[in-house]
């Protein structure tokens, strides 16, 4: 991700430089940067030696420990008025504690989301940023040209002060875990009660995908039914492992959810399925001691099953939307932000994994009513919510009995 920023910053008229400790790396770095206005080093003296002060110093590495590691290596070559900012995914407390350790020292940091993965980043990623307002207008216009647009908006904008822009990336990233637990019922459902087949299913998710479902995330759903494994020649879908690892910004969502009373059921129940997901051992062994009721295809039999499980998707997806939004606002208040829900909404809109067109019709929420604490206490959201009510109710009561597993729909009604 640090190369194709880097890239996309030059594309657009900033002199960069990188810096990585692996020689390997800047090398590759530096072919890649073949004939640009970019320098990269090895040596972290020469790097910062080459920047203009005051320096803006951007770090892209695995949150955590080592982001400290890394702070304390450029802390004594840094003077008063630089400016860090952290790209990853930190944890907001960390970043809170950052901020403030380094300020003692008179330089300023910033904890700033980015989405979008490695394409994201080369070719305009949502960007999240928060930290001081002052600090924020040094590299405006910087964001303001990398990042995505969406009807010439940038998807960029100061969300608040301290670590708002961490915590923002957090609630995307636990509503990310919401909606891809959906996606996999959906799945689930249309493989097994549905019996149908990889081209079926991607037909149906890539019609889903030309209406109101629209989103980056069944976008790329549709496109993986479609996808031959290059080694074996079947479809990849079927032999992809059913075992899923996590960074922990879900669980992170979770923990700050029931820290602040402001519950995100769906999410709570994507991280759970997802540590489940992780134990395959004890999965394989309670496969065969727990039978459900299973599937009689003479009684179960659903002539309704893709339109209720195009409302039902319609449904969760809002609810876990609404969530998410509804712990920002709570969060904001509590930790004092300032962060306004209808920025987040609208730098959503394009470049990251949760892109949607639904973000409009809440976008449309707030621009209604500043002050509304949950989008589900818009009106005209509750009207989406209670005519597609009945596809989510539906498919929960066939899910139950034939006994496919549908937690985060249950937990979306
Ligand atoms: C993004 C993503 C990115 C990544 C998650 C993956 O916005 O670009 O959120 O950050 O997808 O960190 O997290 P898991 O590995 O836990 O799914």
């Amino acid at each position: 991700m640090g190369y194709n920023l880097a890239l996309n910053m030059n594309d657009h008229g900033f002199s960069v430089a990188g810096y990585d400790k692996s020689k390997d790396k800047v090398a590759t770095f530096g072919k890649k940067a073949n004939k640009r206005e970019i320098e990269s080093f090895s040596q972290l003296q020469d790097f910062i030696d080459s920047l203009e002060k005051p320096r803006t110093v951007i770090l892209l590495v695995p949150a955590g420990l080592i982001v400290d590691e890394v702070i304390a290596e450029l802390k004594p070559l840094l003077t008063d008025g630089d400016l860090i900012l952290d790209f990853g995914n930190s944890h907001f407390i960390d970043t809170t504690m950052r901020m403030e350790q380094l300020s003692k020292n008179k330089i300023h940091f910033m904890g700033i989301g980015v989405s979008g993965g490695e394409a994201g980043a080369r070719n305009g990623p949502s960007i999240m940023p928060g930290g001081a307002q002052k600090d924020y207008q040094q590299i405006a216009h910087m964001l303001d040209a990398i990042a995505a647009k969406v009807d010439n908006e940038p998807c960029v904008t100061w969300l608040g002060i301290g670590a708002a822009g961490h915590y923002v990336k957090m609630v995307h990233n636990g509503i990310e875990y919401g909606l891809m637990q959906l996606i996999a019922e959906a799945y689930h459902l249309l493989k097994v009660m549905g019996n149908l087949n990889n081209k079926k299913i991607h037909e149906i998710f890539s019609k889903w995908n030309d209406g109101r479902l629209h989103s980056f995330l069944i976008g790329i759903t549709a496109d993986i039914f479609t996808q031959e494994d290059s080694l074996t020649g079947t479809d990849l879908i079927d032999i992809i492992k059913d075992n899923a690892e996590q960074n922990g910004t879900g669980a992170w969502t979770s923990e700050e959810a029931m820290a602040l009373q402001m519950p995100v059921p769906v999410i709570d129940m994507a991280v759970a399925i997802r540590d489940i997901s992780a134990q395959e051992e004890d999965r394989i062994i309670s496969d065969k001691m727990l039978k459900g009721p299973g599937l009689d295809p003479d009684i179960n039999s659903y002539d309704n099953l893709v339109s209720d499980l195009e409302q039902a998707l319609y449904f969760a997806f809002i609810t876990t939307y609404a969530q998410g939004m509804a712990l920002i606002s709570r969060a904001s208040q509590k930790y004092e932000f300032k962060i306004k829900p209808e920025e987040v909404v609208k730098i959503w809109r394009g470049g990251c994994i949760i892109r949607a067109s639904i973000l409009e019709s809440i976008r449309t929420c707030y621009k209604d009513n500043q002050d509304l604490k949950n989008p589900m206490l818009d009106e005209k959201l509750v009207s989406e919510l209670t005519k597609t009510q009945n596809g989510v109710r539906e498919i929960i009561k066939r899910a139950v009995e034939c006994g496919i597993p549908v937690p985060a729909f249950m937990a979306s009604l």
